[in-house]
């Protein structure tokens, strides 16, 4: 049954931990009842948010308008040949879809393993971690025109997925809910340790011949050690994208900095560690009233407890005129503003 709350704190649906105020709330479970949502008169008046675990957001603000939450869940796969397609709902948490996919032995998501949020978002921003990004396992998914109310099928190339991109955070931002996403999974895997911390952690385990349970659990550690756990310190992972960079802007940064992390893109320009450039202007570890920089990953933007949006927001503006001043490059924020 479609309930809408009035007036609570989301404070328990954002990562950040960020308290701030919703008018008005509801969780959806179904398809049913995506449709009853839109059929009620509310949801046609008020500005619409759409979250699944809130782990990419920074509220600034009290939410003026509807928070719909994704809980929709169900997995069901079915085997073609090599080729295994698992289709999760999109509120199923990511994380379990992938331990789901591991215990069954379908290969390709184990390097995204221990990502936060729900399978509905991971197409929005093409979630990636070493190595592997959602576009190499994605086949299509199914979402809810809010302007129309039907269920619409989105494929890979309708996607326009790039580093940190698709195509529902651009020309089709706040139009769709995705409801659910199919992987193209495989029953033979081919293991990817390209990531020097996989290797590196693989050899400490005289691990020679890694399944893709010793991959994710490779990934699961470096994860650990790297990243803050939200339930303890708020945050929503990368503050801002590795900047991107055509080549002759990075003839001129290598030139003053010779040290500076940085890997070719497969478009031929230059990615360049964001978290390296943020160190190396002194704030890796700062602490600035109740917010900060993580101290094993200056990429991390942190609530050191009761921070507010904005305070964590003008922290984000004080990184980014830093970085230009020192290298030149702009910094961009992965994470959604609201
Ligand atoms: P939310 O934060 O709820 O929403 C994110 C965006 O997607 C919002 O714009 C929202 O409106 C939209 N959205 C959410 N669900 C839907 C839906 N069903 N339909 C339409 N729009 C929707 N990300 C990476 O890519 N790689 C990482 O390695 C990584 N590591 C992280 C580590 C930590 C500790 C944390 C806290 C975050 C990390 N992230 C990482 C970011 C985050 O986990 C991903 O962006 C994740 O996909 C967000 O999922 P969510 O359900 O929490 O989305
Ligand atoms: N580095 C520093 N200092 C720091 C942080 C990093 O010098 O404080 C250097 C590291 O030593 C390394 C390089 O920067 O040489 C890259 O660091 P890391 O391997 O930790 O990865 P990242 O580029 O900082 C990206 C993603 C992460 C993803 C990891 C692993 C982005 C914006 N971030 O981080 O995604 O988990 O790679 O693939 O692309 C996220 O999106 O929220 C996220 C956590």
């Amino acid at each position: 049954m479609l309930h809408i709350q009035e007036n609570i704190s989301l404070k328990p649906y954002n990562s950040f931990s960020i308290d701030v105020k919703a008018d008005y709330f509801a969780e959806i479970f179904s398809e049913a009842d995506l449709k009853a949502l839109f059929e009620n008169e509310l949801s046609k008046l008020q500005k619409l948010l759409i979250i699944g675990g809130g782990s990419n957001v920074l509220f600034t603000q009290d939410y003026l308008g509807l928070v719909i939450k994704i809980s929709i869940k169900g997995i069901e796969s079915k085997a073609d040949g090599d080729n295994i397609f698992v289709t999760a709902g999109a509120g199923e948490v990511w994380n379990d879809f992938v331990n789901y996919c591991i215990e069954k032995n379908f290969a390709g998501v184990e390097n995204l393993s221990l990502i936060p949020g729900t399978v509905g978002a991971s197409p929005i921003q093409n979630i990636g971690a070493y190595g592997v990004e959602l576009k190499d396992v994605f086949e299509s998914c199914t979402a809810f025109e809010i302007k129309t109310g039907e269920i619409k099928t989105f494929n890979f190339s309708d996607c326009h997925f790039g580093y940190r991109e698709s195509i529902f955070k651009a020309e089709l931002k706040g139009q769709f809910i995705i409801t659910s996403v199919t992987f193209r999974l495989s029953a033979q895997p081919k293991i990817n340790t390209s990531y020097g911390a996989i290797k590196v952690e693989l050899q400490k385990r005289a691990i020679e011949n890694p399944t893709i349970a010793d991959v994710s659990s490779a990934v699961s550690h470096i994860r650990v050690s790297k990243l803050p756990d939200p339930s303890t310190i708020g945050n929503a992972g990368s503050f801002f994208k590795n900047p991107v960079i055509e080549k002759y802007e990075f003839a001129d940064v290598v030139a003053r900095h010779p040290d500076v992390v940085h890997y070719p893109t497969p478009d031929n320009k230059i990615k360049l560690a964001a978290g390296w450039l943020i160190e190396q202007c002194g704030w890796r570890g700062k602490v600035v009233g109740q917010t900060g920089t993580w101290k094993n990953q200056a990429l991390v933007l942190v609530n050191h407890g009761n921070a507010t949006g904005s305070e964590v927001y003008n922290f984000s503006e004080q990184i980014i005129d830093s970085v230009k001043s020192t290298f030149g490059v702009t910094l961009e924020r992965e994470v959604n503003i609201l």
